[in-house]
């Protein structure tokens, strides 16, 4: 992606893209922005005139297309809608963005001042928003297709005011698009291709030629140190789990982070199966792991300068001769012992065995990120994820990097008081289920019991978010890449 002070007008490329505000008021005519009032002078034609005939309003995404009949190289400007000037920031330029992806499918060249069009959001923030907005919203999942319809798209130019600027931002944007990307591929690759052996030699593959270290925990290594957990859940599959540990650690890092993934490559249940419309998205059980890898990935790339620890957690949970039985006691790392009550239930037993792991680090934080539960999904859906944490000054760090990334999360009660009972088992330490109530929140409390003394935590259950069955702005139909963006902003964030 290229970016100019040019005017729009003097573009060579094949399409020109520039936005509008909507007006108050029902039947008001769309307010321009930026310089598409510039580029109108420049076509000879009143563009708001033009809108308003064919009665485009310029709501948040909405596309209008006016033909430019030879007075420039473009033979079509495209205006796309940000919705009204008072509610219109860095999402909305997301949004609108890749609306105009969306136009320029079948379209080589685009040049656009979207960056500009919100005058009262950070300027660095705007290209960063378009530059997602573009790369997020042209994403197409086609390695399985036996005809790729590629998008085309191949050159963009971004008219801005400080090209210097903006240079660095748009080469900071592609590197947190480009891990968003890559956490979308992982997690929309079927589950037959993502087994934890080779899921592991994937993450490991795209790490080659990177300062990351990349250690794997075979299931001898994880024998050996007690994960007890990761190989519970992984026993009824004929392949075995993994624990892949990422260290990207820079000279002179002035903090440490582990970030905890739970990686179930296809989650069926187990011995207490799941209905089969339930499995239906179930290999997006590894988007936590996902989540992770692309993290480490981006903030190895960005040179920041944080140490960061990545621990991805892989199994397959499936049923079989072999697979944990229901009242089965596992033995976790680190000495827990947990009745299995549900084998559904099996991510919070992978991610006690990475969190104890990452205690040991002694890392100045930990963050974990986890398809955990269904009942994440019906508190807040589909748009908004789960926070919960030991420690206000994460949380809220954490919800700040999201509010800015248009990836939003709540926080839930760490509710050990009113809750913390039901963990008890009824003959080992813990139990991994309780009732049906407050499952999001019993599902919390377990991973707290291993989470070292004193060690700042947060957990994102990402059940609803990590997936969307329709697509909607920058995100298209199948993984998100939800939260990636949002762990790189709070990283960056210092
Ligand atoms: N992977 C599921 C949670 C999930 C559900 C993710 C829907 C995405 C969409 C998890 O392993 C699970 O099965 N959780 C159970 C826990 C229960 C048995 C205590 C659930 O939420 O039903
Ligand atoms: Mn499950
Ligand atoms: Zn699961």
């Amino acid at each position: 992606m290229d970016v100019t002070a040019e005017p729009l007008a003097s573009s060579d490329a094949a399409l020109l893209a520039v936005a509008a505000f909507a007006g108050e008021g029902d039947q008001a005519p769309p307010v321009l922005a930026g310089a598409a009032a510039q580029l109108g002078e420049a076509l000879g034609v009143d563009l708001t005139a033009e809108l308003s005939a064919v009665g485009f309003r310029a709501g948040p995404g909405e596309l209008a297309r006016v033909p430019t009949r030879g007075a420039v190289a473009a033979a079509t400007v495209v205006v796309v809608g940000l919705g009204p000037v008072e509610r219109a920031g860095t999402d909305q330029l997301r949004r609108a963005a890749a609306a105009v992806a969306g136009a320029a499918e079948r379209i080589e060249s685009l040049a656009t001042d979207l960056p500009g069009a919100v005058t009262d959001a950070d300027a660095g923030d705007a290209v960063a928003a378009v530059v997602e907005g573009l790369l997020l919203g042209s994403y197409r999942f086609s390695a399985y297709r036996s005809a790729p319809a590629a998008h085309q798209l191949e050159s963009v130019t971004l008219q801005v005011a400080d090209v210097e600027a903006a240079r660095t931002a748009v080469h900071e944007a592609e590197a947190v698009a480009g891990a968003t990307r890559f956490a979308r591929d992982l997690v929309n690759t079927p589950p037959q291709d993502k087994r934890p052996p080779a899921l592991a030699d994937r993450v490991a593959e795209a790490f080659a030629g990177t300062d990351v270290r990349v250690r794997i925990l075979d299931e001898q290594a994880l024998v050996e140190g007690g994960y007890g957990g990761i190989l519970g859940v992984g026993r009824g599959s004929s392949e075995p789990p993994r624990l892949v540990e990422l260290t990207y650690e820079p000279d002179g890092a002035e903090r440490s982070v582990a970030l905890v993934g739970k990686g179930i490559t296809f989650d069926t249940g187990g011995i207490s199966l799941k209905p089969s419309e339930s499995m239906e998205t179930m290999k997006m059980d590894m988007a936590g792991a996902a989540t992770v890898a692309a993290v480490v990935r981006a903030a190895a790339e960005l040179r920041l300068p944080v140490k960061v620890t990545g621990l991805l957690a892989l199994a397959e949970n499936m049923p079989s001769g072999t697979a944990t039985r229901v009242s089965d006691v596992l033995t976790m790392k680190g000495g827990t012992t947990v009745e299995v009550i549900n084998t559904d239930a099996e991510g919070r037993l992978v991610l006690g065995d990475a969190l104890v792991h990452a205690s040991e680090l002694q890392p100045d934080a930990i963050v974990d990120v986890a398809t955990l539960t269904g009942a994440a999904v019906v508190a807040l859906g589909e748009r908004i994820g789960v926070l919960m944490a030991s420690d206000d000054t994460l949380a809220e760090r954490l919800l700040d990097a999201s509010a800015h990334s248009g990836e939003p999360f709540w926080r839930l009660p760490l509710a050990n008081e009113q809750y913390g009972e039901r963990l008890e088992g009824a003959i080992a330490d813990l139990r991994n289920s309780g009732s049906r109530s407050a499952g999001t929140i019993f599902a919390g409390l377990f991973l707290h019991r291993f989470v070292g003394e004193g060690i700042p935590w947060a957990h994102l259950d990402i059940a609803g978010v990590a997936w969307t069955d329709e697509a909607s702005g920058y995100h298209t139909k199948g993984a998100t890449g939800v939260p990636v963006r949002t762990l790189l902003r709070w990283l960056r964030a210092g």
